[in-house]
């Protein structure tokens, strides 16, 4: 989204209109998609346009998933705090993407961002919930963890069962949850962020209208189309299992499997 656009946007009521993905032509989603992340960001209070005209984004969890989005929103102009328990491990990278990202503790980070991106191994999310939810407290929150029994242990089974995002929004109160960039391998993230023609699509499943239009924006940032699939509860459509997941679909063809065309 321009600066013009969203400068223009800010102070002003949210226009009444639809957030639906589904409808109209592809460039009159992206449109619209575009139109509510810029008035959403005028109503959301704590969601600050940073020294560079982006949002200030906290990383908990940098590594394929992490680490791809925070080169992708650093290119896009965000300012940015990745994280790690190790964080001068992150020094090399922080010292590539620019002037723009800084590097600190996972706390730091969540305390940060008026975003955060939390990217860790779903085991790890209740304890990152325990830590930090607090300090994202009203924040706008996108989790990207899937459940794997393999490597995170019994906890798995269950939030599969539920879906992730019933599961995630317990393991973290009083955030405003967006389930995102679950289902996009990391290595299409890298490859197919920006490309021509028709753009990967990245689903989304959000409670909150105001977070998931800054979700979508931050889709978009990264170089791709968001397509939102519904609430909270909807994030199964795109778990593990779901036919959807793990591929780099078109959001044409992404809306098609998950029945989302009219
Ligand atoms: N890889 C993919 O293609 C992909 C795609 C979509 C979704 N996902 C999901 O996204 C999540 C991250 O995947 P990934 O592939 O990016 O994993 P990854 O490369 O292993 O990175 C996870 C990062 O989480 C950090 N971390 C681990 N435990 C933590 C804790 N307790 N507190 C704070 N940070 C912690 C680690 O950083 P430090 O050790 O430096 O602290 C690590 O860099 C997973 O749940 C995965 O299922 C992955």
């Amino acid at each position: 989204m321009s600066a013009r656009i969203r400068s223009r946007s800010r102070g002003h009521v949210r226009p009444d209109f639809p957030c639906d993905p589904a409808s109209g032509s592809p460039p009159d989603r992206r449109r619209r998609a575009l139109l509510f992340a810029a008035a959403a960001l005028a109503v959301l209070p704590g969601v600050a346009i940073g020294a560079s005209d982006g949002f200030r984004i906290g990383i908990i969890g940098t590594g394929r998933i992490g680490g791809a989005l925070a080169e992708l929103w650093a290119k896009a102009g965000h300012e940015l705090l990745i994280s790690s328990r190790h964080p001068d491990d992150l020094k090399p990278l922080a010292a590539r993407l620019g002037a723009n990202v800084r590097v600190g503790t996972p706390r730091e980070a969540a305390a940060f961002g008026d975003v955060v991106l939390i990217a860790v191994p779903y085991g790890a999310l209740p304890q990152v919930g325990r830590d930090y939810a607090g300090l994202m407290a009203r924040k706008v929150v996108l989790e990207t963890g899937n459940p794997r029994r393999e490597r995170d242990g019994p906890m798995a089974t269950p939030a599969l069962e539920r879906g992730t995002g019933v599961a995630s929004a317990e393991y973290l109160p009083g955030v405003r949850l967006v389930r995102v960039f679950t289902s996009v391998p990391y290595l299409a993230l890298r490859s197919e962020a920006h490309r021509n023609g028709e753009r990967i699509g990245v689903p989304l499943a959000a409670d909150d209208q105001d977070a998931l239009a800054v979700a979508a924006r931050l889709v978009e940032d990264a170089g791709f189309e968001p397509v939102p699939v519904g609430g909270l509860a909807r994030a199964r459509d795109f778990d593990v299992g779901s036919p959807v997941f793990g591929r780099a679909l078109t959001a044409r063809e992404l809306r098609q499997a998950l029945g989302l065309l009219r």
